[in-house]
């Protein structure tokens, strides 16, 4: 083949080899996929402003002068601080008496810590501006927000000499984004793990190329395999932005009991609502998620309300560790994700698939080649 296919807008912005994202909660996989030549972003949202600091200077002795980024919850998507008892009191009684009928029907016990209020529920308004204020101070080299429009940190950033990516789930947001100058778009389709559109990754990755010009597209939701890799390059993207591939990898932190889950788990198994936390979510399935889809059960609250809801459940689910009431946010690509391979392995198996892909389609007789 004449061009490299893995040499990309975005391998060229970044400086990096091959244009595999990786998005993880833990820092050992940002390790390992940064030195093997893939760029990946750390999700720090339910962190304080100083163990975000203490990451970044981790990763950076890790990783050297090679790129990473942090993905946070913009303040602007988080509630205001010493909000959430105030909100706790508006949950109306037939949510609540419906939560209890669950516990019993599950003989769900309490839970032994309290809960980690899920994604933004240990987080308010404050907390976001102090955890963006560390992120600039360190001059991250890229900064990402699955929740929000970075547009306002723009100015800000590109003055530390940092990279903003818009993350998108519809194209008229990533049409605002480019217009206001964010340097690369993740478009996500709604077979992404966690909050997503409701676009298909086909659909949405597409439409966004077309409008992008020179900006880097990055395609999410659903990328597992060198395959997908490769039909996202065919589509426009520039590289591709992964979640669920990491979560059962050698060196990710998740649960064993999530990682077997996830290891035997397959698209049918993945559900789209929004009972964990009031918006478009994507998880795998679990008692919570069937019973907020009874036609019986009450219409799942806005956020932040049902993720007040749903935080017990989680907080006993994981304390307790019981099997049928644990959950993770989970993709659809996920019945590519068999074996739990060291996340270096992961990078150098999709690269090859992805140029055996290419070099299929470009063989003089594909039939017989
Ligand atoms: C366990 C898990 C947690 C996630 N949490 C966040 C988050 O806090 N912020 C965010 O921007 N994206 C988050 N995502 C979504 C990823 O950034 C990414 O868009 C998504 O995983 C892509 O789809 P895929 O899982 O099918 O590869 C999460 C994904 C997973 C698997």
């Amino acid at each position: 083949m004449a061009n490299d296919p893995l040499k990309t807008k975005l391998t060229g912005m970044l400086g990096i080899e091959f244009p595999i994202v990786a998005f993880t909660h833990c820092k050992d996989v940002v390790d390992a996929v940064v030195n093997a030549g893939g760029f990946a972003v750390l999700g720090e949202a339910m962190h304080t402003p100083d163990e975000i600091a203490a990451d970044i200077k981790w990763i950076r002795e890790k990783v050297g002068d090679k790129p990473f980024g942090i993905d946070l919850v913009l303040p602007a998507s988080a509630p205001p601080a010493g909000a959430l008892a105030e909100l706790q009191k508006e949950i109306p009684e037939t949510h609540l008496k419906f939560k209890q009928e669950i516990n019993e029907r599950h003989d769900i016990p309490e839970p032994k810590n309290p809960p980690a209020l899920h994604q933004w529920g240990g987080l308010n308004q404050e907390m976001a501006r102090a955890q963006l204020d560390v992120v600039l101070e360190e001059r991250v080299p890229v900064f990402t927000s699955g929740l929000g429009n970075p547009g306002f940190i723009l100015e800000a950033a590109h003055s530390r000499d940092m990279l903003v990516f818009g993350l998108i789930g519809k194209t008229r947001q990533a049409k605002r984004e480019l217009e206001e100058g964010v340097d690369a778009i993740i478009a996500q389709g709604t077979d992404a793990a966690g909050h997503t559109g409701p676009i298909g990754t086909f659909s949405i990755v597409a439409e966004v190329a077309a409008i992008a010009g020179d900006t880097p597209v990055i395609a999410a939701g659903g990328v597992t395999t060198g395959r997908h890799l490769a039909a996202a390059l065919c589509l426009g993207a520039s590289g591709v932005w992964t979640g669920t591939l990491w979560l059962a990898c050698r060196e990710s932190d998740s649960d064993i009991i999530i990682k077997e889950k996830l290891l035997a788990a397959s698209s049918d198994d993945t559900i789209y609502g929004r009972s964990v936390s009031g918006m478009p979510m994507r998880t795998t399935k679990c008692v919570w998620t069937d019973e907020w889809g009874k036609p019986d059960a009450p219409k799942t609250l806005h956020a932040p309300y049902q993720m007040l809801l749903s935080a017990d459940y989680i907080q006993s689910a994981n304390d307790h560790r019981r099997e049928d009431l644990m959950f993770e946010a989970c993709g659809q690509g996920v019945g590519f994700v068999t074996a739990m391979k060291p996340a270096r392995q992961i990078v150098a198996d999709m690269v090859e698939e992805t140029l055996d892909v290419f070099d299929e389609l470009t063989a003089d007789d594909p039939v017989t080649a």
